[in-house]
């Protein structure tokens, strides 16, 4: 796929990473780049670092590095061209019309506006004849007709193409209709048809922070099952990195905190009672991307999950993965119902309010957790007790929070409350010790993905990726040395695939006088591979480069390629894989 250059070019100068990242980032100036939180892990101290001399970017901490580009594409998970066309439209540039392939971002547009039409013709399908007993099930369950438009609920009739034919006549093709999850095709006796993928159900539009439709849950009326019937995963739309109503809920915000619901109902319920700050997944368990959209907007989420066996299990799961992405976790003890939706219509908002305003936090939830499971008026029960409470104050991070609990155990159970304390200590020293083990491994997994030879399926030799990063550090740096070097080494006697295929794409360009600005190579390149070849080329920045240099590079790798000594990545120990990756990181 190819970008107009002189329009690639014209967009980096005027797209300042620095504004760029800054909505998304808290950044601190350091001399000559800026630092901050990366919003691609979860960190407590800032490996983010800004590069404006080459408008790049690069994470220490997970890896994640690029351009300008790059940069919008992970953080709005859009692919090169629509990052490319949400830059031009923010720095007031025309894409050019010609000279791209943009077919990805235009099946991605239809299905979006075939979605905004489909949600449509389901609303107004709901306030029609056919939609009575849909509106008299949303009205029975307490709806008011405001919250209904406000969430622009709709039905999708009983039959088998009403939206087929609809979205027919507005143009769409059924490959259209189908690749948007609105349609779905049989075959029957060597005959193919055409069907709604969601029928005689009440339809809840799913909107992104963006305001656009991409995608429906779809509810029966009655108790039949399936309850829902969800738009699977298409080219708009993974049910695992979005949030029900989050459109709504980031900009009602209260103190930092999002309430967490299970269910379409219980948020539609919920933001119908007054709290729109409120949440759902959307029928998976909660996932690590999720948690990090919700740190992107809160501090603080209230775990408001059924009161259920099923619910209880997944709050207990959620609690890591919320913790993990630097959220403070609260977790609603639901009483007089068994969800948000039915507690509010029994009860009323007001009781609601009062769970909120005695949720247990995190380190509370846990202790009430252990203490369901053991007998505590035996002794042995009280022991076991005591010691899972141990552990449980053992992975609170504050000191006078640890001290608070540690005197209510002494109080309530008669022990010593420094025991306590020491024994906490205990467990957290082998805390401790398991996340430096951890941190080991996504430290050698970050060394990996960044290209460090495990990455490479075939035995290779560990000198000639260094020497490999070495040459393309200073080339980068240095399109002058191309010529120099041409001929002397070729792609195809690179160890690494992905150094092979940098240095092919550079001499092509450099012979041909063109460009090898970063932003330029984008158009080669997947984002992890783009933070690779950024890590390189800043890397090359700031080390001393000559063409004598250059030149031992090449010996080394053409030596071993010849086999002069080779090392199965595979076999390489744990210690030597970080000196390693310390090599590359200093
Ligand atoms: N869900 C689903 N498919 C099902 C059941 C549930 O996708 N067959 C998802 C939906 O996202 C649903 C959520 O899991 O919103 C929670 O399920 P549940 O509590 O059963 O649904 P509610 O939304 O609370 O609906 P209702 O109050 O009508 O039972
Ligand atoms: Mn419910």
């Amino acid at each position: 796929m190819s970008l107009n250059e002189d329009f690639l070019l014209e967009l980096r100068e005027r797209a300042d990473i620095v504004s760029v990242v800054s909505p998304y980032v808290n950044l601190k100036r350091s001399s000559k780049t800026y630092v901050g939180l990366c919003p691609f892990h979860s960190e407590k101290t800032p490996s983010f670092n800004v590069y404006p001399e080459n408008n790049s970017f690069y994470c220490f901490g997970c890896g994640a590095g690029g351009s300008v580009i790059t940069f919008v594409c992970r953080i709005e998970n859009l692919d090169y061209i629509d990052a490319v066309k949400s830059l031009a439209r923010k720095f007031g540039l025309n894409m050019p019309e010609d000279g791209y392939d943009d077919t990805l971002s235009r099946r991605r547009g239809r299905i979006l506006s075939a979605n905004r039409e489909a949600a449509r013709f389901y609303h107004s399908e709901l306030l029609g004849e056919r939609g009575r007993a849909a509106l008299d099930y949303l009205l029975n369950r307490g709806l008011t007709m405001q919250t209904i438009r406000r969430f622009g609920l709709g039905y999708a009739p009983n039959g088998w193409t009403p939206l087929l034919d609809h979205l027919s006549q507005s143009g769409y093709t059924e490959a259209e209709l189908i690749e948007a999850n609105l349609v779905r095709k049989s075959e029957k006796n060597g005959k193919t048809s055409y069907f709604d993928n969601f029928r005689h159900r009440v339809m809840v539009p799913i909107i992104d922070i963006r305001g656009g439709v991409i995608a429906f849950g779809g509810r029966v009326l009655d108790d039949s099952k399936p309850k829902y019937i969800n738009t699977s995963d298409t080219l708009v739309y993974k049910k695992s990195r979005e949030l029900f109503a989050l459109n709504y809920a980031k900009n009602s915000l209260e103190d930092g905190r999002l309430i967490l619901a299970e269910g379409y109902m219980d948020v539609i319920a919920l933001h119908q009672a007054g709290f729109t700050n409120s949440v759902a997944g959307l029928g998976t368990a909660l996932t690590s991307e999720q948690a990090q959209l919700l740190a992107r907007y809160a501090k603080e989420i209230i775990l408001s999950y059924d009161s259920d066996e099923a619910g209880q299990k997944a709050v207990r799961r959620a609690i890591p993965i919320l913790s993990g992405a630097g959220l403070k976790v609260k977790v609603l003890k639901l009483s007089g119902g068994k969800d948000p939706d039915e507690i509010i219509k029994n009860h009323g908002r007001e009781r609601f309010k009062s769970l909120i305003d005695g949720a247990a936090n995190d380190i509370e939830y846990k202790m009430l957790a252990e203490r369901e499971k053991f007998d505590v008026g035996t002794d042995d029960g009280k022991l076991s007790f005591l010691k899972a409470a141990v552990n449980v104050l053992a992975s609170a991070d504050g000191a006078i929070e640890r001290e608070i609990y540690a005197s209510r155990l002494a109080d309530e159970f008669s022990v010593n409350k420094s025991s306590i304390l020491l024994q906490v200590d205990e467990a957290r020293k082998r805390l401790d010790r398991q996340k430096k083990r951890d941190r080991l491994n996504s430290l050698n997994k970050t060394a990996r993905s960044m290209g460090i030879p495990p990455d490479i399926p075939s035995a290779v030799s560990v000198n000639a990726a260094k020497s490999e990063m070495t040459l393309l550090s200073i080339l980068l740096n240095n399109p002058d040395f191309f010529i120099k070097i041409s001929g002397s080494v070729s792609a195809e006697d690179f160890s690494d695939e992905l150094h092979g295929r940098l240095f092919k794409v550079l001499m092509e360009r450099a012979a041909s006088n063109k460009s090898i600005e970063l932003d330029l190579l984008n158009a080669y390149f997947t984002p992890n591979e783009m933070s690779r070849i950024v890590r390189l080329n800043n890397d090359g920045a700031r080390q001393a480069a000559s063409l004598g240099i250059c030149f031992d590079c090449i010996k080394i790798i053409k030596e071993e390629k010849m086999g002069v000594e080779k090392v199965n990545p595979a076999e390489l120990s744990d210690e030597d894989f970080n000196n390693l990756f310390k090599s590359f990181n200093k």
